[in-house]
């Protein structure tokens, strides 16, 4: 049975437990995919707070990216999982404010969680990959094309991601799909969680299920690089293109 044809697949997402990540891994739950999720809370009854048996979680608190790197293959093994048709690397963390007041510790906060976690999961993740010829995706931001003030290190951290994925495209040509999707402004709690209060503007912000939705697009379309704009979000609510597959 090829890839893309209906059936269970193997789904890694990080950064589950809220926002983007946790609508994105019910979404696929809901079309019959098993999915492995991750985050920094712990969980006490995966079923109950995913509210599917379709969902296993694992804490892997991406502040110490080689031991989260590491929880998460050995939880992969403990599943019996021996390959993963989609990784998305969605877990990440903000800092607001002028650059001058950013803390050293804020700064190496990001660079952890956003950046090196990310590119340790993608390494170690890759055998796995490869053997199902998947699609690793990571979630950057679009704060990356407009250099906006107040989200320097954040920017960075996603600015990196796009490099990396430019060069893991061609390294693993043939062996898996790399790529990455940028969302623009969206209406979950990270900003709150970064100590921010959009205020009113919030009701200016793409609703998640529009951005999870854009997502699912992207990654069905096999892009390798796409901003989610609001434009694009609102054109994916009238989008069925090969709505059966991953
Ligand atoms: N919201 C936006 O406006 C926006 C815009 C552009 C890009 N993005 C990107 O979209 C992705 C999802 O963001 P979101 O808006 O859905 O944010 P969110 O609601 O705050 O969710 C972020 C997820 O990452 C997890 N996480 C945070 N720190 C972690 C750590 N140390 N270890 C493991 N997991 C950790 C969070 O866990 P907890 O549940 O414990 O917090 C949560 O599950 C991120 O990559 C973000 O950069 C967001």
């Amino acid at each position: 049975m090829g890839r893309n044809q209906r059936r269970s697949h193997n789904i890694l997402i990080t950064g589950a437990t809220d926002g983007i990540g946790l609508l994105l891994a019910k979404a696929y739950a809901a079309r019959g995919h098993q999915i492995l999720a991750t985050g920094r809370r712990s969980v006490a009854d995966d079923e109950a707070f995913f509210g599917t048996p379709s969902i296993t979680y694992v804490t892997a608190d991406q502040s110490d990216p080689e031991h989260a790197a590491q929880t998460i293959t050995s939880t992969l093994s403990e599943l019996g999982w021996k390959e993963l048709d989609l990784v998305v690397l969605n877990g990440a963390v903000g800092w607001v404010g002028p650059p001058e007041e950013e803390s050293t510790g804020k700064i190496s906060e990001q660079i952890d969680i956003n950046f090196k976690a990310p590119v340790h999961f993608a390494l170690a993740l890759s055998p796995l990959l490869f053997q199902a010829k998947g699609r690793l995706v990571f979630i950057g931001s679009s704060a990356i094309t407009k250099g906006r003030g107040g989200f320097a290190t954040y920017c960075a951290t996603k600015a990196a991601l796009d490099g990396l994925v430019r060069s893991l495209a061609e390294e693993w040509r043939g062996r898996a799909s790399v790529s990455i999707l940028h969302p623009g402004p969206t209406r979950t709690e990270m900003l709150r969680k970064a100590g921010v209060d959009p205020g009113w503007k919030r009701l200016l912000f793409t609703a998640p299920k529009r951005v999870v939705k854009a997502i699912q697009v992207s990654i069905r379309r096999g892009e390798q690089r796409r901003i989610l704009s609001r434009f694009f979000c609102f054109r994916c609510r009238f989008t069925w293109f090969q709505e059966g597959r991953l």
